[in-house]
């Protein structure tokens, strides 16, 4: 049986940002991706429970856990997926963005997975749709990633038995990071206090202060007794105008390795939302070890997405 049975389903005609997420909700959608996880794909309220649906990806940045999680929970849930070859379209040919979209709609598209590299391109696309067609980001720019934060949510809650007393550490380069802001959100949505972010002055936001954080330049000092760590990579495509830092100083200063982890707690888990960049980031001994819920990560992120898709494709139509 479905979760909405028993809790109301949140109304959600689009996911462009957790900010649209009430604590609720995200529990609702947590909910329904456990429901996913242990319920057999063949099983036909899963396999054609979105039978009929069109579902159109584009992405306009490379990707392999997004991207492919996406097809495969919509697939799963019976939907037909439209995986356009983005070098191929007529975007190249100088069309623009709304008209493609439009095009898509007049196709039969019900909901497109979009990632871009521009800030609140999804969010500017939603206000140019010719009908009730649905949008979930898939990450824009440095700005938000709404599932990765969910998926990063339900893995938490798998591992720790309330978010209310957690201490998180964000490690990496958070300024360019739309994994970072969108955490940090639905964590403080969830009721987390305690979240640090560390990082080099360059990879510190600008905002800091708005986001009701500690943040420090030393590691050591972020990790102290924490339960939930996150590496994050550098985002080199999206650093233009300053200069990146040396790898092997930034290791030495940032990188998570066995002996740096001695400081959180004992029972902490380390998180990665991949790719990772083993030697920059983060040490594979770590990568790999015990502690590390990082393939947990990409599995839920099947799941998650399921819930997502269908919450949204299963919303009543306006009349
Ligand atoms: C992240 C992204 O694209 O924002 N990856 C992902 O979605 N799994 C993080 C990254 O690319 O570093």
């Amino acid at each position: 049986m479905i979760p909405s049975k028993k809790k109301p389903k949140p109304v959600m005609r689009h996911l462009l940002a957790m900010e649209s997420l009430d604590k609720s909700a995200i529990n609702y959608l947590l909910d329904l991706a456990e429901h996913f996880a242990a319920t057999p794909s063949h099983d036909p309220s899963i396999c054609t429970a979105l039978c009929g649906k069109l579902v159109t990806h584009l992405f306009f940045e490379p990707s392999t856990r997004t991207i492919h999680s996406f097809e495969i929970a919509a697939k799963r849930l019976g939907t037909i997926v439209l995986q356009p070859n983005m070098m191929n379209l007529s975007t190249v040919k100088g069309e623009s963005m709304i008209d493609t979209i439009h095009t898509f709609e007049k196709m039969g598209t019900d909901c497109f997975v979009i990632r871009h590299p521009d800030n609140f391109m999804p969010q500017f696309i939603a206000g140019e749709l010719l009908g009730h067609t649905h949008i979930i980001n898939a990450g824009d720019g440095y700005n938000q990633h709404p599932t990765q934060a969910l998926l990063d949510l339900l893995t938490i809650r798998q591992h720790k038995t309330t978010f209310e007393n957690l201490s998180v550490c964000i490690i990496g380069d958070i300024a360019h990071s739309r994994v970072a802001r969108s955490l940090v959100e639905g964590l403080q949505k969830m009721g987390t206090e305690d979240i640090r972010l560390v990082a080099p002055q360059i990879f510190m936001p600008e905002d800091i202060k708005n986001l009701q954080v500690t943040a420090t330049n030393k590691l050591n000092d972020g990790l102290a007794n924490a339960d939930v760590v996150v590496a994050l990579r550098i985002q080199k495509e999206r650093i233009k105008n300053s200069v990146l830092p040396d790898v092997n100083q930034y290791f030495q200063s940032y990188g998570l390795t066995q002996e740096r982890m001695t400081h959180a707690k004992p029972d902490a888990i380390v998180m990665h939302p991949g790719p990772i960049n083993r030697d920059i980031e983060i040490d594979s001994q770590v990568a790999d070890g015990p502690q590390s819920v990082i393939l947990q990560q990409v599995k839920n992120g099947v799941h998650v997405r399921m819930a997502v898709l269908h919450t949204i494709l299963t919303q009543s139509d306006p009349s």
